[in-house]
C-alpha cells in the first residue's frame, strides 16, 4: 500500500484510508488493483520481453480499460526500469527534476517500488508518495511533481495517456524545493 512523507515535517501518512483521503484532498487520485493477478514469474522481473509486457497488460485488461473509460486514456504501455536499463543514473538524473504535463501523469505500479515527490497545497508543501505493486496514481495536469525509484532501483508500471504529447515534461522552477534530502 502507497505510503505518505509530508517533505516539511516528516509526518507519515499510512493506510488505504488515510492514504486515500489525504491524496483526494490533494487531488491525486489514488486506486488499487490486485498485485496477486500477475502470474507469480512476473512479480519479481524487471528485464521484460515484449511477450511478457503484452502479458501484463492481459492480465489487467479489465482494470486498463475502466479505468481509460472513467478518464479518457486512449493508449498505454509497459515501463521497465531496473539496473538493466542503459544509462539508468542518467535516466533517473533526467527524471529528478520537478516540472508539469498539459495532461495527468498515471501509473499503475505491477511490480517493485517507485516514489512521486508532489507539490502539495500550501499548507502542506512537497510530499512524497512511496509505491509499491497494486498502487495505481494519477497526478493531475498542471500539477508539479517528478517521480523516481527508490533504493532497490526496480519498477514496472502501466502508463496510460490521453495522448502521448501531453507528456511532455515542462520544468517548474522552484527554489523553495530542495532535492538534495530525497
Ligand atoms: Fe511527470
Amino acid at each position: 500500500m502507497a505510503e505518505i512523507r509530508i517533505r516539511n515535517t516528516e509526518e507519515r501518512i499510512q493506510g488505504e484510508e488515510a492514504v486515500r483521503a489525504f491524496l483526494d484532498k490533494q487531488e491525486v487520485l489514488y486506486e488499487h488493483w490486485n498485485p496477486a493477478k500477475l502470474a507469480e514469474g512476473l512479480q519479481q522481473k524487471f528485464v521484460l520481453s515484449d511477450e511478457e509486457k503484452q502479458e501484463i497488460l492481459t492480465t489487467y485488461d479489465e482494470e486498463i480499460k475502466d479505468l481509460a473509460e472513467r478518464r479518457g486514456y486512449k493508449t498505454w504501455d509497459i515501463i521497465a526500469l531496473s539496473d538493466a536499463t542503459p544509462n539508468l543514473d542518467e535516466l533517473l538524473k533526467k527524471f529528478e527534476n520537478v516540472h508539469t504535463h498539459t495532461e495527468d501523469e498515471v501509473r499503475a505500479i505491477t511490480a517493485g517500488r517507485g516514489i512521486f515527490i508532489i507539490k502539495g497545497t500550501d499548507d502542506v508543501g512537497y510530499f512524497d508518495v512511496e509505491l509499491e505493486a497494486g498502487d495505481v496514481i494519477s497526478v493531475p495536469e498542471y500539477k508539479p511533481h517528478f517521480f523516481t525509484l527508490m533504493d532497490n532501483r526496480q519498477i514496472v508500471a502501466v502508463r496510460l495517456f490521453i495522448e502521448t504529447e501531453g507528456w511532455i515534461a515542462h520544468p517548474f522552477a522552484d527554489e523553495k524545493f530542495a532535492s538534495s534530502e530525497a
